[in-house]
Order: structure tokens, then C-alpha cells, then sequence
């Protein structure tokens, strides 16, 4: 195992301690700074130069081993959502993952390689590319002699300047579970607005959904490809209650919009199959 200090770049990329005494990269380009720990291989941090920060991380969110951080993007593998006897959302966003090589490229964005360690039967990896957007790359191949079915999910908390100034658009038209209702619906609101607890997963949807946030004067962009789930997710009030590790009054500072492929969308690969989700997600001003 190499020492995540050989992957430093002079000017874009430092290891430090962050939070918990955890290791984290941080990387600094023309356009942008971002964090990342190694724990989870987690962005906590994205900022463009003439932007507020682009993700929400809890003030009450642990950083501890074994525990996951509760805001930037968690990376959920090999299972999404609760499973009897084994932690909620997988087990890759509470472990250490490995750094495995940075690079800046020619056009000065700055790319981090990281890959989780102890994956039984197959190979997975995360490479993040900081520039003027963020990019996220989640790749796992089928290392076994078997089939290997999983659910993935990269599950970006976005800051916002309140939940009731916002609008999600580009789901319109699409089925989705609504895990508060526990309904099956179809999508009929061209812009979303959120006025309670949002929980819903999207199916059968590679769309590219926008946050308009007029708060911010922001549009946040999130386009995708090998996804074909969306999840759309805000605790509200009493859920932001029992969450310890969220505090009660941040519910309104941020919304999920996670890509994925989860439930009837997991993913299933042959022996040496090879899967692919990248999120690219960037922003800019709202158009007058
Ligand atoms: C969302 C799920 O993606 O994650 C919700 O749809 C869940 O049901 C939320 O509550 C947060 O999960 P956790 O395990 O990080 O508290």
C-alpha cells in the first residue's frame, strides 16, 4: 500500500487530517477547491471561486470509522438502503478506502484515483475529476467466476439557500416509489418543489435534472450516464429529528438529487463484466 502522501501535487493536491483525525485530499484548481477523505473515498466539499459551496455537509455529522459522514456524497455500494444485520446503504461509504494515484491534467483539472479495498469478487473504484464542475466516476468489475449483482448510488447532498425557494426539474413523466407514502406514482410536476418529507426513487430515468435556486441566484446541473435511478430525498422536520448525527434545523439548507441504479434498476454483471456510473455535476447563474 502506498503512502497517500506520494499522491501530492504541489499547489492542487495536499493530504491532511480533516474532521476525526480522518485523512482527507485536498485539491485546489483555477476554478475550484474540493475535499475528499479517504474514508468512504467521500467528497465533502466542492466550491467553485464565485460560488457558495456546492455541497451540504451536517454541522452534527460524525467522522469517525465506521461511521458515515452525513452530507457531501456518500458513495452507496454494494446494497441501497437498510439491510437486516448489516449497516444501512452498504458497507464502501464506512470504509477506508485507498488513494490510488492524482494527476493534473493539461487542461488543469485535477483527477484522484481511489479504490476500495477488501471487495470480495470484484474491483471497484472512484475517480473524481475537480475543474470548473466535479466529476465522479464509479467503476466495478466482476472479478468473480459468478454473477454479481449490487445497487450503486452516488448520494450528493446539494446546499441550497432554502428548501422552499427551489425547483427540481427533468423528472417529469417518470415512475417513482414514494417511500413516505410507500405509493408507486408517476411524476407529473415539471418543476418539483418540496414542501414536506421527500423520499422518492426514480426509475428508468438517465435524465439530467437541474436545481433552479433563485436564493443563490444557482442553477446546479447534474447529468449522468450508466444511471438509470434518481433519488430525490429531504428528511423535513420530524425525521430530522431522529437522525443524531443531523441537526433539527438543517433540513432547509439541503436536498438530495442522488444518481444510481437501485432496486428493479441493480445492476447485474456476467464474470468480468464491467460497469461504469459518471455524475457530472456543474453550475452556474441563473439565467435571467
Ligand atoms: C436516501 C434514502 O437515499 O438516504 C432514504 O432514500 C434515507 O430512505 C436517506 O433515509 C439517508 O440514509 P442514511 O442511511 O444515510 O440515514
Amino acid at each position: 500500500m502506498s503512502d497517500p502522501t506520494d499522491w501530492e501535487i504541489p499547489g492542487h493536491v495536499t493530504l491532511a487530517r480533516g474532521e476525526g483525525g480522518l485523512p482527507k485530499a485536498v485539491v485546489e484548481t483555477a476554478w475550484s477547491t474540493a475535499e475528499i477523505y479517504l474514508h468512504g473515498a467521500h467528497v465533502t466539499g466542492f466550491q467553485k471561486k464565485s460560488e457558495p459551496p456546492l455541497l451540504f455537509v451536517s454541522a452534527a455529522s460524525e467522522f469517525a470509522p465506521g461511521k458515515p459522514i452525513r452530507g457531501g456524497v456518500p458513495v452507496i455500494f454494494p446494497w441501497f438502503g437498510a439491510r437486516e444485520g448489516s449497516p444501512a446503504h452498504g458497507s464502501a461509504r464506512i470504509t477506508a478506502w485507498e488513494l490510488k494515484e492524482t494527476a493534473l491534467l493539461p487542461n488543469g483539472a485535477v483527477e484522484l484515483r481511489f479504490s476500495l479495498p477488501g471487495a470480495e469478487g470484484c474491483h471497484v473504484e472512484l475517480l473524481v475529476t475537480v475543474a470548473e464542475s466535479l466529476t465522479m466516476e464509479l467503476a466495478i468489475t466482476n472479478t468473480s467466476h459468478r454473477n454479481f449483482t449490487f445497487e450503486t448510488c452516488l448520494h450528493t447532498y446539494f446546499q441550497i439557500s432554502r428548501i422552499d425557494a427551489i425547483s427540481i426539474t427533468g423528472l417529469e413523466g417518470t415512475n417513482y416509489q414514494d417511500k413516505v407514502a410507500g405509493t408507486t406514482e408517476t411524476e407529473t410536476a415539471a418543476a418539483i418543489r418540496i414542501a414536506g418529507e421527500v423520499d422518492r426513487v426514480y426509475f428508468d430515468t438517465t435524465a439530467t435534472t437541474e436545481i433552479e435556486d433563485p436564493g443563490y441566484g444557482r442553477m446546479i446541473r447534474i447529468a449522468k450516464s450508466g444511471s438509470n435511478s434518481t433519488v430525490v430525498w429531504n428528511p423535513w422536520i420530524e425525521k430530522s429529528k431522529r437522525m443524531p448525527d443531523f441537526g433539527d434545523d438543517e433540513y432547509p439548507q439541503m436536498v438530495c438529487v442522488e444518481s444510481g441504479n437501485v432496486g428493479k434498476n441493480q445492476t447485474t454483471l456476467p464474470p468480468g463484466g464491467h460497469a461504469v456510473m459518471k455524475v457530472e455535476i456543474s453550475s452556474g447563474p441563473l439565467p435571467s
